[in-house]
């Protein structure tokens, strides 16, 4: 009998699952061949908007490019590390022959920099042949037409007047290995992107999962960043484990 009570009693409590909980359970987004699990801080349409931050909104782009945009400029989502807080990126400006005028612009109090990666040093525009500084990137793409670039990886190089533009490319320090020892080339690099790190959720977020709960976004108080969702409702800042089982129990 009391077995019975019990029972009925955990069945009740799991059909009684927060809503919010139950809504902001990771889901697998999809968007042509590309997959990818989708837990705060990201929003994709779809899941309701207390899931996750308005800013790491992203995106389906026909047929499979998974988007999003980073301090106004949208970059191409290959993975998601929930762990370390990093998602891998590829800027699709930077493929083919660009004119390569802007450096990446990543900083702000939602991203930064991951120091896993490395920085190449691009100089285009070059009016002589500075053989110095670098190795020579002879792209061709279409009506981009054909541009030479150089790049170093070496840190504190100069072209001085003789290029019109330099510009920082992140890549990862993998690429930026194979692309010093000639397994990748410039072009293999930039496509293999770069790692940004998202502030959303530090500090927090890790604890709240640890309890059993789901980090999530409170819109009437987007200035208090840690709501988390557990399975009795809303936790502050953590899920108490099994308070309700036991306070029912007694
Ligand atoms: C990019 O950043 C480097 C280093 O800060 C700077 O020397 C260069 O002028 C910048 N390039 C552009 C196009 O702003
Ligand atoms: C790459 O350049 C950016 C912009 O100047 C800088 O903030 C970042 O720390 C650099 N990354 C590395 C690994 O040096
Ligand atoms: C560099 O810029 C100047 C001024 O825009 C231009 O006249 C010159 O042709 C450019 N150099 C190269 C190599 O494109
Ligand atoms: C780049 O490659 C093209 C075709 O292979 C060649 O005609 C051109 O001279 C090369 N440019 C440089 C600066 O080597
Ligand atoms: C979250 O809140 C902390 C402390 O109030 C603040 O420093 C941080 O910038 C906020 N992060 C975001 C993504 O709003
Ligand atoms: C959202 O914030 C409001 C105002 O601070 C608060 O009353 C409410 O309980 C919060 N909602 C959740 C789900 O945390």
């Amino acid at each position: 009998m009391l077995v019975l009570m019990i029972l009925t009693l955990l069945s009740s409590m799991a059909s009684s699952s927060y809503y919010r909980y139950a809504n902001c359970a990771p889901f697998l987004y999809t968007c042509g061949g590309k997959k990818l699990s989708i837990s705060y801080p990201f929003r994709v349409d779809g899941r309701p908007n207390y899931c996750g931050y308005p800013e790491y909104y992203l995106w389906c782009e026909e047929p499979s490019l998974i988007m999003i945009h980073i301090n106004g400029k949208s970059y191409q989502v290959e993975r998601v590390d929930y762990v370390n807080h990093l998602i891998d990126v590829v800027d699709g400006a930077l493929l083919g022959c660009p004119l390569l005028t802007e450096n990446a612009s990543i900083a702000s109090h939602l991203y930064g920099y991951s120091d896993r990666d490395r920085n190449a040093t691009v100089f285009a525009d070059c009016d002589a042949v500075p053989a110095e500084l670098g190795e020579m990137v002879n792209c061709s793409s279409g009506a981009a037409g054909r541009r030479v670039y150089y790049y170093t990886l070496r840190e504190g190089v100069s072209a001085g007047i003789r290029c019109n533009s330099t510009v920082l490319v992140p890549m990862h320090q993998k690429a930026a290995d194979g692309l010093a020892t000639g397994r990748l080339s410039f072009g293999e690099a930039v496509a293999d992107g770069f790692s940004v790190s998202w502030t959303a959720g530090r500090g927090w977020c890790s604890d709240c999962v640890n309890s059993g709960g789901l980090c999530g976004f409170n819109s009437s108080s987007p200035t208090i960043n840690s709501t988390c969702y557990c399975n009795y409702g809303s936790g502050s800042p953590t899920c108490s484990k099994g308070t309700c089982l036991i306070v029912f129990l007694l």
